[in-house]
This record gives C-alpha cells, structure tokens and sequence, in this order.
C-alpha cells in the first residue's frame, strides 16, 4: 500500500470507484449506441455504429481494468506471499487455512468494507458483457440457401461496372477485360451491395482456338467470350489483375492464380476450387445475356463445408 493514511485511502476509493462507473457508462453508452444509431442500407451508418460501439465497449474494459490496477496499488498491501506446491487437494488444515486466506485478503482489500467500490464493481462487472451479447444477436438471421444464389438468372443481361450500361459481344475485343454486373443492380433498392458482392463477373475474350472447354462447358462461353465470377474462392477478394500473355487472373490478396484458358483451374496460392463459370449467349440484339445463374456456389470454399 503506497499511502495508509484514512484521508488517503478515502481519496483512493473514490478514485477506483469512478473508473468503474466510468466502466458501467462506457457499457450503457454502447448499449445505447446499438440501438440509437442503427446500421441500415447506407454505408456510412456501418462506419459511425461500429465506432460508437467501439468506443462503449474500450471505455467498459478499460474502466474495470484499470480500477482494478488502482485498487491493487493504492489500496491495497504489495507484501508478495509464495507458497510450496502441494497435491491437488489440501488437507483440513490446509483448506481452513485457504479459508483464512480469503479472509483475510478480504479483510486487507477491503472488499466486503468498501461498499462503494464493491457495489461499483459488480455494476461495472453486470454490464460489460451487454454490448457483446448485442453484437452475437447481429450475426442472425440465418441466411439460409441465399448464399447458393445471385442475381443473375436466364437473360439478364451482362453490364459494365459501375455504368450499368449492357455490353454487345461485338465490343469485347481479344484480350480486353470487363468488370460486370447484372443489369438492373443498379435500380435495386436494397441489398444492392449484397448482391453486387455476389454476382460480380470479370468478362475475357480469348482466341476460341486457346480455350480447353469440357464437354458440357463448350455452349457456355460466346464465340471465345468467357465470364467468371470475380469472388476468390480463397476467402472472397475481387480478383482483378488479368496477364494477357499467360491468361492468368490473379487475386491481390495472397496471390492465387487462376488459369482462364483452363476453365479459371488454380494454377497457384491458397484456394481450393476454380472460379464459378457464367454460362453466357447473346440475345436477338447482339448483347451478352447469361443462360442461368452460376452452377455452384461463388466465393469461399467454407460455404460449401
Ligand atoms: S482471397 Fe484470393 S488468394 Fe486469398
């Protein structure tokens, strides 16, 4: 103990207090951030709820554990204490004597004394967890077989990304590349950043006489014309950097290289699976059209475990 003196310890004990109800309004604070600032369709309310429920939260923890490092040096005594190891269970003597322990480390921390720092610190102690409980309810509702689906569906149309605008087969040249969603994303009034996470597709055009197409592959690509999604199956990055000369696509983040002459096979890094195939054609008008959603899952590999 730094300080015995009554007119000390008194101040001590204030101090410990008011950390831990600077602890219990840093929980309420969060609580009431939650449900005052609720994250809906704009982005910006995802930015400013995550920072005022980061804020309660810090403030929650930092309250308790630093009135617990106050009380531990101000108020209470830093003689160290050891003791010999023994076998697991004590003996009569040795168990009363852990009862006189606590006692007495009771007596010396003042805990059952202090009221003002025992009742502070079980308010503090009841609701730090509340904020984490809210968060757990976040990760609801179930989403079900929506992960299974996007929006793409036989003749939707393939846009330019971020124009919406529909692309005609006769404006991909050999070697360019599109970003591309669906077309109509764009009107969607909710989920829009949902399902464009989804349903996005790089487009290539290669020589026909370079693509290895299987069987039941040969009808979904367009005279050389090859959609994929752009999700990495690794843990879900835009894949984005396209080498014309290899035909690779690479993912930034840890460098998985998919093969697009070899229906996007991994050629390289970390993920497991080739990347989703879009079965496309081309309406009456000359615009790509997709024959049906994706066969299979887009993204990460887990979601299929
Ligand atoms: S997310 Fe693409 S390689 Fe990891």
């Amino acid at each position: 103990m730094t300080d015995k003196s009554v007119k000390h310890e008194k101040a001590a004990a204030r101090q410990v207090a008011a950390l831990f109800f600077t602890s219990i309004v840093g929980s309420a604070f969060a609580v009431y951030a939650y449900f005052a600032f609720p994250i809906t369709e704009e982005l910006g309310t995802v930015r400013l709820n995550t920072l005022l429920l980061g804020l309660g939260i810090t403030l929650g923890l930092l309250g308790i554990g630093i009135g617990a490092v106050h009380w531990a040096k101000t108020l209470m005594p830093d003689a160290e204490v050891s003791e010999e190891r023994h076998i697991a269970r004590g003996s009569e003597e040795v168990r009363a004597r852990a009862v006189e322990i606590i006692k007495l480390a009771d007596s010396e921390s003042g805990f059952s004394r202090r009221k003002l720092i025992r009742r502070s610190l079980y308010g503090a102690l009841a609701l730090f967890p509340l904020p984490a409980i809210m968060i757990f309810g976040d990760l609801g509702p179930n989403p079900g077989d929506t992960l299974r689906h996007t929006m793409w569906k036989k003749g939707t149309r393939l846009a330019k990304d971020p124009s919406g605008l529909p692309i005609k087969a006769s404006d991909v040249t050999i070697g360019s590349v599109f970003h591309v969603i669906p077309e109509g994303l764009s009107e969607l009034e909710h989920h829009k950043l949902e399902e464009k996470a989804k349903a996005a597709v790089l487009l290539v055009r290669l020589d026909p006489a370079d693509i290895k197409e299987s069987e039941e592959r040969k009808s979904w690509s367009y005279d050389g014309i090859v959609a994929y999604s752009k999700i990495c199956t690794h843990v879900g990055c835009p894949v984005a950097l396209y080498e014309q000369h290899t035909h690779h696509l690479l993912c930034p983040c840890h460098q998985s290289t998919f093969d697009v002459t070899d229906a996007c096979k991994v050629v390289f890094g970390p993920a497991s699976r080739p990347l989703p195939q879009l079965p496309i054609t081309v309406d009456a008008e000359g615009y790509l059209i997709a024959q049906s959603d994706f066969t299979e899952p887009v993204g990460p590999s887990f979601w299929e475990r």
